[in-house]
């Protein structure tokens, strides 16, 4: 059964986007950092704080490997670090088809810069943050990705109009 999957960096609207073209689609939606806030009882700026980056990656991998079990046709967002690890990037290609999402630096710097609940974020420059992690990030959304939409200067609708074209073809 085929999933969509949407990858991206933070503030790039998986999760907003994600919510709309599953409501489209009339399929289910899933973002990954909710399940985990969900089973875990706490946010996840808590969860890096108490026990750690480490475990909060184990998490998502868990929550991936479970998501290839269900045979339901969903839209899942995944949080923008879960792509990166290279014993993931397997499993999302086995769940269906990979978007990436993919939105400018000024964009996310400007949607991100207030942010109070990504612990990466958090002290220092947002734009020297988001500049580092996309050069080591960016090539490895590129690469996963079946297909790449851009969401620069759109609105939700036309950003939600985009991604149901692209998935138009996706038989599940
Ligand atoms: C992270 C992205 C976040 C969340 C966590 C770590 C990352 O999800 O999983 O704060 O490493 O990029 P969003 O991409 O939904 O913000």
């Amino acid at each position: 059964m085929k999933k969509i999957i949407l990858v991206g960096f933070m503030g790039a609207g998986k999760t907003t986007l994600g919510r709309i073209l599953a409501q489209r689609m009339n399929i289910g939606f899933v973002d990954t950092d909710d399940l985990i806030v969900k089973e875990e009882k706490r946010p996840i700026k808590d969860i890096f704080a108490k026990e750690g980056e480490a475990y909060f990656r184990r998490l998502e991998t868990e929550q991936i490997k479970k998501l290839t079990k269900s045979k339901k046709s969903m839209v899942i967002s995944v949080g923008g670090g879960l792509p990166i690890q290279p014993q993931n990037q397997g499993l999302l290609k086995e769940l269906g088809c990979v978007i990436y999402l993919k939105a400018g630096k000024e964009t996310l710097v400007k949607r991100l810069s207030r942010d109070t609940r990504r612990p990466l974020l958090q002290g220092g420059s947002v734009e020297e943050k988001v500049e580092k992690l996309m050069k080591e990030r960016e090539h490895v959304y590129e690469h996963l990705a079946d297909r790449i939409v851009y969401t620069d200067g759109k609105s939700v609708g036309e950003a939600v109009s985009m991604l149901q074209k692209e998935c138009a073809d996706i038989r599940f």
